[in-house]
């Protein structure tokens, strides 16, 4: 593992020279973001080593480099899921090369069904916590100190910074942004009406099926996270509602703008 994360940091650093303060992670709701960075490298995940081979549609994601809000930036365009059968540690080794490479803080975004009756579809929700309910943890297995303590301490998983500066540019543009659990499930189904009334019950607001993995790697490096949400469908209520993938990526889309903004405004005022 540490020398799978020296070789691809290495690799990194001899192919761009750049060292990124941020890195960022475009899931739903922030493709549009890579429009706003002004590129110096990019870099396919099949030519970078020890990245995962993806084995979905033939395509792969690309790691791009360059700046933002006149900060440097690394963004992966594309992520990991598990429920696309990578290993744990696969769908987080980005986050390993990341710090590796110098990142300071990661944002991530996701699309979300909604349990929590006061939130609409097209809301954000800046992630406070989250309920981890997959079936794995990626720290599972030998610890390397060198990368975090064995028992890692989860008691602010996001940073109170970071989500309370996101709070006031959401408030101060006139977006409505909740704060919100996120339950981070394996997927793909999504939950049935009995699932979606657990995780009300449990504590959650949302519920999606990537981040907390992510999320616990970064943490368990020790560096501050962010994470916000796009509502794409809501579940719980009386009468079940269907949820479909096209659904959830034309709401993600729409939403587009507003998330970009915020991530924008954030990496200008943090430093
Ligand atoms: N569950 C329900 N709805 C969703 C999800 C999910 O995991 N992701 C996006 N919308």
């Amino acid at each position: 593992m540490l020398d799978k994360i020296k070789e691809t940091s290495d690799f990194l650093k001899a192919k761009t020279s750049f060292t990124p303060d941020f890195g960022i992670v475009l899931g739903s709701g922030l493709g549009g973001l890579v429009n706003e960075i002004d590129v110096k490298y990019t870099l396919d995940y099949s030519s970078i080593p020890n990245f995962p081979v993806s084995t979905v549609c033939g395509h792969s994601g690309k790691l791009i480099f360059g700046t933002l809000s006149g900060k440097n930036v690394v963004a992966m365009q594309g992520r990991f899921h598990y429920y696309e059968g990578y290993s744990m540690q696969q769908v987080t080794f980005p986050m390993r090369v990341m710090k590796a490479i110098g990142v300071k803080r990661l944002l991530l975004s996701n699309a979300s069904g909604g349990m929590n009756p006061a939130y609409r579809v097209g809301d954000m929700v800046i992630i406070k916590d989250h309920i981890n309910l997959m079936p794995h943890n990626p720290l599972i297995g030998k610890n390397y100190d060198e990368l975090g303590p064995r028992f890692p301490d989860m008691s602010e998983p996001y940073d109170a910074e970071m989500l309370l500066l996101a709070k006031k540019i959401a408030d101060e543009k006139g977006f409505t942004a909740h704060l919100g659990v996120y339950a981070g499930l394996s997927g793909p189904c999504f939950e049935t009406p009995s699932e979606y009334r657990y995780l009300r019950i449990l504590g959650a607001d949302i519920v999606g099926m990537s981040t907390v993995p992510e999320v616990i790697v970064w943490r368990h490096g020790g560096l501050p996270c962010f994470a916000i949400s796009i509502v794409t469908d809501l579940g719980g209520f009386e009468q079940a509602q269907k949820v479909s993938h096209e659904e959830v990526l034309q709401v993600a889309t729409a939403a587009e703008g507003k998330m970009t903004a915020i991530i924008k405004e954030m990496i200008a005022k943090l430093s």
